[in-house]
């Protein structure tokens, strides 16, 4: 059956590519928000009995959430017969722990509200730091597609004697494979955050580095803190100005001029829309895309 791929405001260039990839149709949505900003959707495309998928990245979540939650489950009572979510961005998935008594470990909580409404997900790299998959707390078929082999041939392609740099130990996972795939050496800074904007990163392996252009390389820059104190860090050490390579570019805030400020040069993953993208992830998105639907459907046999 051929799929139909519907976009939520902001996606429509990835789902049109998604479309061309995976010969697909698009079906339109029509989106507002009334006086008091609740949200009015409507399918424009007749999807009774069709498969459907939602692309909706999820940065800035709140509202997107709701609005991917009305579109698929109003896609349900319209006949569609199956319907999956191609969210390149999967937010909460950094709250995954009970830090403080009391506290909501979100992520098992949007976890279960996604899984409730759609029948797969497909997304990139997803923050993966106390669980190890997302089949952990997502009861649908997930499929992630990975960026690490594109960040390494941009970095092939784009910089000179690279030295690949993680801000924190969390960032090993990505560094190493990003390394190891352009034959670069890497290093691990440590990082102590104390607060959403209060962060300090330390750097002490300088012997690694000496000669080298810096590539800080990390999954997520959400506020840029975690970034722009590493990139001034090699900067207090004499290193040439830090190219800030992130999958997820989601700049909450002022973060994009803060690592402006301190003369780095950004490049991100078309995961969340940002003139910072130079890097197409679309083809991994189709192929994740394709994975996913084939468990849905020998799931549902
Ligand atoms: C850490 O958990 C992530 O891998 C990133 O290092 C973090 O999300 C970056 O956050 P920020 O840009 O707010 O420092």
């Amino acid at each position: 059956m051929k799929l139909l791929i519907s976009a939520l405001p902001g996606n429509e260039a990835l789902a049109e590519g998604l479309a061309r990839h995976l010969d697909a149709g698009i079906a339109l949505l029509e989106t507002r928000s009334f006086p008091d900003g609740e949200l009015y959707i409507r399918h424009l495309r007749e999807i009774d009995g069709q498969e459907l998928a939602i692309v909706c990245t999820l940065d800035r979540p709140n509202e997107k959430l709701i609005g991917a939650y009305l579109a698929a489950a109003s896609a349900r009572e319209l006949g569609a017969r199956r319907i999956g979510l191609i969210a390149p961005y999967l937010s909460y998935m950094r709250q995954d722990k009970r830090f403080n008594p009391g506290e909501a470990i979100s992520s098992r909580h949007v976890a279960s509200l996604l899984s409730s409404a759609f029948d797969w997900l497909v997304t990139v790299d997803p923050h993966l730091h106390r669980y190890k998959d997302l089949q952990e707390i997502y009861t649908m078929p997930t499929q992630a597609a990975h960026a690490a082999s594109l960040l390494s041939k941009w970095i092939k392609e784009n910089v000179s004697q690279p030295v690949i740099i993680g801000p924190d130990s969390e960032s090993q996972q990505w560094v190493s494979a990003v390394a190891a795939a352009c034959g670069a050496p890497y290093t691990v800074m440590e990082k102590t955050r104390r607060g959403d904007r209060d962060v300090e990163v330390i750097f002490r392996d300088l012997n690694s580095i000496a000669g080298r252009t810096p590539v800080l390389v990390d999954d997520i820059i959400s506020t840029g803190r975690t970034m722009a104190q590493a990139a001034r860090a090699l900067k207090r050490h004499g290193l040439p100005a830090t190219i800030c390579l992130a999958i997820h570019g989601v700049f909450a805030g002022d973060a994009y001029e803060l690592l402006a400020a301190e003369g780095a040069t950004v490049v991100t993953c078309n995961t969340v829309q940002h003139p910072s993208n130079r890097i197409d992830l679309t083809d991994r998105i189709a192929q994740a895309v394709i994975a996913a639907r084939a468990e849905a459907e020998s799931a549902a046999r």
